[in-house]
Formats: C-alpha cells, structure tokens, sequence
C-alpha cells in the first residue's frame, strides 16, 4: 500500500501529528492504530429515527468495523443528514443535494482513505453515491435492505403501492375506516426500506448494477442476518480496494450507466431512477441523456414481476434468486465486462445463478412485460427538453390520448376541487398539474399521480390522463406524465396551458403536443411572468432554487456538477 491519504493527518511530524492524534486517543484506540500505515475508513450513516427504512444502520455499521478492523483497517463511522421519504417536506428531494454535499464535504475534509456508504430510503441512495463520486475516494456502498412483505388478511401487501390501492377503495366506499387502519399497521412490519420496486429498491439494484455494491447485496431483506455478514464482508474488501487503488471513476464509466438503465428496465424500475441517475452521471462526466433511457431499454423485455408494475414483493425476489438471475437472464443486452467493486466484471459476479421462481423472475421469453414497455421519453410542444411516461404503470387504452385540459397551480387547489361532488372534470379530461418542478414547488415533490375525483371513482373510473412537472413515487402506477421540461417555473410551455386546451399524447410515437396555434402561444408567452416561489426568500430553499437544473439533467445544484477530487486541504496550525 503506497503513502496513505490520512498519512498526511496523523504521521505528519511534531506537534501537527500530535494534533491530529491526540484528540482521538478520547476513543480509546490502541496506539499504534494510528500511526500512517493503517487505511483509515470512513462509514457514512445516514441512520436517523426521522429516517425509519435506515433505522437498524447503526448495528449494521458495527458489523461493517469487524471487517475493516480484520482486514487491518481502521474505521470511523459518521452522520451525515439524513431524509426519510414520507416526512420530508416539500419534499425529500430537497436534501439529496444536501445530503451529498454534506458527504462530499465530510469526506473531503477528513483524514479518511476510503469509504462505506450505508445508505436505503429513496434519497439516501444516489444522495451517497453522488457525493462520494464527487470525491472519488475507493468507495463501496451497501443498501439497508427492504422490508419483510407486508400482510394484511391473508394478502401481500406493498409499500405505497397498497396505500394508494386501498385509499382509492376507501375513497370509493370499498373499504371501511376500520380495515383502512388495520392495513395501515400492517405494511412496514420490519426494518428495511419499502419492499415494492419503488425508487428505493430500484436504487439499491441499479447501485449493485453499476458495480458499487456487493453482489446479492440489494435484494436481502434488512432483518436477514445474510446482511450482517454482507456488511462484515463489506468491511474487509474496503480495506482491499484502498490497496488496489479502486475508485468510483473506474466504476462508474458509460457502460456501467448503459447498464444500468437496461437493468431498471429489466426490474421495471422507478422513474426516478431517470433523474437520480443522470445527476450522477453529471458527477462523474460521463455523457447520458434522458433520451438514452428510452433507446437504450428499447429492446429490454420487463422479467421482475414486482409491485407496482407486477404482483410479487422484494422478499419474494430474494427468494427467488435475486439480481443474479435478472443479470445471467439479461445476457448480452449488460455489458458483462463492466468493473465492479468486487475487482471482478459484472458478469463474473453473478455466474451460475439459479431461478427458483420463474413467476417472480420471468424469463426473457415469457416476460411480464414485452421490450419498449418501459420508460418512455415523451417530446413535443409541451415538453421541449422532454418528459417522461412509465409506460408499464400505465392503463395501455390511454397510452394514446387527446383530452380538454384542466389547469391546476397548487395540487391543493386540485384536491380540494376533486372532492367536490359537482367539479367540472370527466374522464376523458387531461389533469395539468404544474409549476410542481425542481424549482417551482419547490423540490419536484412526487404529486404527479393526483388521486382521482371522487365523483369519477365513485363511478369506477380508475385511470385519467395525468401531467406534471412533478415526479410520481416509484411505488405509484397511473397514466402519469412527469418531469415535464422545461417546467413551468422556469417559463416552459406548460406555464402556457389554459384550462379548455386540446393536449394529445401519444406514447407509441413519442409525442406530447399542446395543440394551440403558435401565434396564441406568443401571446400568451409575452405575458407570462416569473413568479417567486413562497418559502424560499433566505437559506437552503433560495440556495436550492437559485441553483438547481431541470428535471431533464437530473435536477443537481449547477455548481455540484463534476467533482473536486480527494486532494488534501490546507492544514489548521
Ligand atoms: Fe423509505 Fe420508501 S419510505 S424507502
Ligand atoms: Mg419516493
């Protein structure tokens, strides 16, 4: 092992090394843990009570110190800030930026070698692997794992899938207020983040697919014990890594990013793997585009039969074999040569792997869902820079479509409205619910599946065309357009939208068009205005506001952009 990073910390000479060692002996380390030689090893917790899916990090950091301490390592664990899903508001994609700019920092600032990211809730996840790839010291990631299927009278139940399922039959009067709260206590009955393919699962897979977790990692469930020994064996190859030089910029190339969105088609993934993963794309310099998530998973047939696109749970995955056999299944659509943490290609990492239950892992064959059912990228004059449809979530007799629109500003508006029993909306309108961006909400919150008017549901109507510059939960399905761009904040064309509108969307053909004539467009163009978002005059929010991009680029601050590597700070004297 060639001259450490953290050398420069604690074998720098006299009183600078005393320094930098003294206050730590208050831990009570034998004396010669630190004396330059040893990797020093970073774990980045973002454990948090507000963060419940992260809950059982800090048992899970203790067995990932095991590791580092065998392998002749030496490991500090740290906080960092922490976002829980549900709780966050506007929304949890107000901290990613955050969140990753606190980890850059952290990493940056310390006599750290390398790092352990523990990282599970939706935003926790790209928010590490951004930060960290900004800094690009040897990094290896592992997910907290999902939650055990919930149960609820003899059914599986999902998260957030279930909980718009049984809301809408509530609403509809299906559903008693007493089954309601009993299924409420029944869905997170265990560690873990949510157990449909919601972003979280999505992005524990695709982390494992771009090669910055250990193979079999994402698909445990939190309580399996399997995890501890992950999270020991974690330990130890990140000593190994710190050795062999391994960084994020080895991993993370283009073909681990082709890779991974062939992989989220493959899962049926969330779509907010589309902006998680170009915002970390953005980090590292590697060209991806938003529409590279339409063509690229053309041709990938959709084999994991998971809520909400399919029927089965993250349990039921494990079980049936996990990652591996979605990766032998793939076969030539992954790139099989791309690094991996491991030290060894993709490929090699999951050779042999057995299906032990092809209803849940369907084969390329007999899919659930055919190629191109995927993502797909949707432009046209209501969607200059693009949007985004999950084609799979979506009732297929409206994936062709040309309806009145209905214009919201707030989603509250919208609510209030949808419960009134004399609203002006029919089935065949097209619900615009806008200036919901990175900007304009703020946090591009993931409102875009508005619940239906209660009138309409009462009627049975269970699917409208729905559009937004917000995103949808990945564990949410609908005919929903989303990430709309550019969004209405920033004056895009959906600002434009007047209620009475013609809007025609066509999914086969890659289409979202306003049909109002370009000279009416102008005028209406000349008189839009900006308009300042409530909330955010001062701190974070202006900061947030003031500097992040669209939808279409991954929503990251412009200034995070690229990394400032793991060079050594000036020393404090
Ligand atoms: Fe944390 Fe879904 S709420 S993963
Ligand atoms: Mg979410």
């Amino acid at each position: 092992m060639g001259t450490l990073r953290s050398a420069a910390w604690f074998a720098a000479k006299g009183k600078t090394g005393i320094m930098h060692r003294s206050w730590l002996r208050s831990e009570g380390l034998p004396d010669d843990a630190l004396d330059g030689t040893r990797p020093v090893i970073g774990i980045a917790n973002s454990w948090s009570e507000l963060t419940p899916c992260n809950l059982h990090f800090r048992e899970l950091a203790e067995h990932v110190k095991r590791g580092i301490w065998q392998a002749g390592g030496v490991p500090y664990e740290f906080p960092t800030t922490s976002a829980g899903e549900p709780l966050v508001r506007p929304s949890a994609m107000i901290l990613r930026n955050l969140i990753s700019m606190d980890l850059e920092e952290t990493l940056r600032a310390n006599p750290l070698d390398a790092v352990v990211l523990l990282a599970g809730c939706d935003k926790t996840t790209p928010a590490y692997l951004m930060g960290a790839a900004s800094v690009d010291l040897p990094t290896l990631l592992i997910t907290g794992g999902p939650m055990l299927n919930g149960k609820y009278r003899g059914t599986d139940i999902g998260s957030g899938t279930s909980i718009w399922r049984l809301t809408e039959q509530f609403r509809a009067g299906e559903l008693s207020a007493a089954e309601l709260a009993e299924a409420e206590g029944c869905m997170a009955r265990s560690n873990g983040h949510c157990m449909t393919m919601g972003t979280a699962s999505t992005m524990a897979l695709l982390t494992e697919v771009l090669g910055m977790q250990l193979p079999g990692s994402a698909a445990l469930p939190a309580n399996d014990s399997r995890r501890k020994k992950l999270a020991h064996l974690a330990g130890r190859r990140i000593v190994e890594m710190v050795g062999e030089g391994l960084r994020p910029s080895t991993i993370l190339t283009r073909a681990a990013f082709e890779n991974a969105v062939r992989a989220n088609a493959a899962i049926g993934g969330s779509t907010n793997a589309v902006v998680h993963l170009l915002a970390l794309a953005g980090r590292v310099g590697v060209e991806l585009s938003l529409d590279d998530f339409d063509a690229l998973a053309a041709d990938v047939p959709t084999l994991v039969n998971l809520m909400p696109a399919g029927q089965f749970l993250m349990e039921d995955f494990c079980y049936a074999g996990g990652l591996g056999v979605v990766v032998e299944r793939m076969g030539d659509l992954l790139d099989r040569q791309a690094l991996t943490v491991t030290g060894q290609p993709l490929g090699q990492n999951y050779l042999g792997a057995e299906c032990f239950d092809d209803q849940v892992i369907m084969t390329a064959e007999s899919p659930l869902k055919p190629a191109g059912s995927g993502i797909a990228v949707l432009r046209g004059s209501l969607a200059p820079n693009g949007a985004v449809i999950k084609q799979s979530a979506a009732s297929p007799e409206l994936l062709v479509h040309t309806g009145r629109a209905r214009v919201w500003d707030r989603v509250e508006d919208y609510l209030s409205e949808a419960d009134d029993p004399d609203c002006d909306i029919e089935p065949d309108d097209v619900l615009v619910i806008r200036y919901s961006g990175p900007k304009g909400y703020p946090g591009m919150p993931e409102i875009a599946n508005v619940a239906l008017p209660k009138r309409l549901l009462e009627k049975g109507i269970r699917d409208m065309v729905r559009i937004s510059d917000a995103r949808m939960s990945g564990t949410s399905y609908g005919t929903v357009v989303l990430h709309v761009a550019p969004e209405a904040a920033d004056g895009g064309p959906l600002a434009l939208v007047r209620n009475g509108d013609r809007i025609c969307l066509d999914v086969p053909n890659r289409s979202l068009e306003l049909l109002v004539e370009e000279a009416e467009l102008a005028k209406r163009r000349s008189a839009w205005q900006p308009r300042p978002v409530p909330g955010t005059e001062r701190g974070y929010l202006r900061l947030f506001v003031d500097h992040v991009g669209g939808a279409d680029t991954g929503a990251d601050f412009d200034f995070l952009v690229g990394g400032s590597g793991d060079a050594v700070p000036r020393q404090a004297f």
